[in-house]
């Protein structure tokens, strides 16, 4: 049952309000949300997360969408469950098992962009990634692992924080990698990257081709454009809030783990074939 006569109110935790990602992310469900439901928006840093959710329980919710890792994951679920809050997590699989789970095919877009940097007759190519890799990161590295290494082309990888900022702070070192390609693994890293470059004057694409993950709204606007990976970010909030709201109204229904599979390669200026 859903408390009171008020319209349930669900809390919406996302890593970052700065990534336009997540932009997309909030106003697909806030449209899709109509007057159903009370969203509250909040960003939960690497070390707030347990915090932000004990806050939000506090102000009354009755669901709450989960847009990052829970470190403590048994004991929050645990709590959550206890305090009558439905709960899906968006993005990680990882906590599968523990709430319902939302994710994109990331294996599948790591995949494609293996795909692309080979049809484009890469050799040699860096993959930027985060100091803290989230479990869908993960997969995309799998998923693009998976198919270079099998062709047999050389990978090397560099380490950075999840931001604009990240990405610029590694140019130096991705220029002297001798890499014709980079894959970062969201499109902030990749427009960092790029500003980078050019600041030490590397030209993308002529000497380093960039390709980033999540065509955000941003990519087609900088230059050189960002070619990238483009996920269903829209359906993927307004599928979060049906979920979390089915859960409210069937608590006791199993646990649900969907996965929406549409992810393509969207090809703009940042990426050149070799031949
Ligand atoms: O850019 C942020 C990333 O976090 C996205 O790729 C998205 O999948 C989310 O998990």
């Amino acid at each position: 049952k859903l408390r009171g006569t008020a319209k349930p109110m669900i809390g919406v935790l996302v890593p970052s309000l700065r990534n336009p990602f997540f932009a997309d992310l909030m106003q697909s469900m806030e449209e899709h949300a109509a007057d159903r439901v009370e969203l509250i928006f909040q960003a939960a840093g690497d070390d707030a997360i347990e915090t932000s959710i004990e806050n939000l329980v506090e102000r009354g919710i009755n669901g709450l969408v989960i847009a990052r890792t829970v470190e403590k994951a048994d004991e929050t679920f645990k709590m959550l469950k206890q305090r009558g809050v439905a709960v899906t997590v968006l993005d990680q699989a990882g906590d599968a098992g523990l709430s319902d789970v939302l994710t994109t095919n990331d294996y599948h877009g790591g995949k494609l962009v293996g795909e692309f940097l080979i049809r484009q007759g890469h050799q040699r190519i860096a993959l930027v990634i985060p100091n803290v890799i989230t479990n869908n990161m993960q997969q995309r590295i799998n998923g693009f692992k998976d198919c270079w290494v099998k062709e047999g082309r050389e990978l090397v990888e560099v380490t950075t924080a999840l931001s604009k900022h990240g990405g610029l702070a590694v140019s130096g070192k991705v220029a002297k990698m001798q890499v014709t390609a980079v894959f970062t693994l969201n499109d902030e890293l990749g427009i960092g990257l790029s500003r980078g470059l050019a600041n030490i004057g590397v030209k993308v694409p002529d000497e380093i081709s960039i390709i980033g993950y999540d065509n955000t709204d941003f990519s087609e606007f900088v230059t050189p454009s960002l070619t990238t990976v483009t996920q269903p970010v829209w359906q993927l909030g307004q599928r979060a809030l049906d979920m979390v709201i089915d859960r409210l109204q069937h608590p006791e229904m199993a646990l649900q783990a969907e996965q929406l599979d549409i992810v393509r390669v969207v090809e703009r200026e940042s990426t050149r074939p070799l031949r």
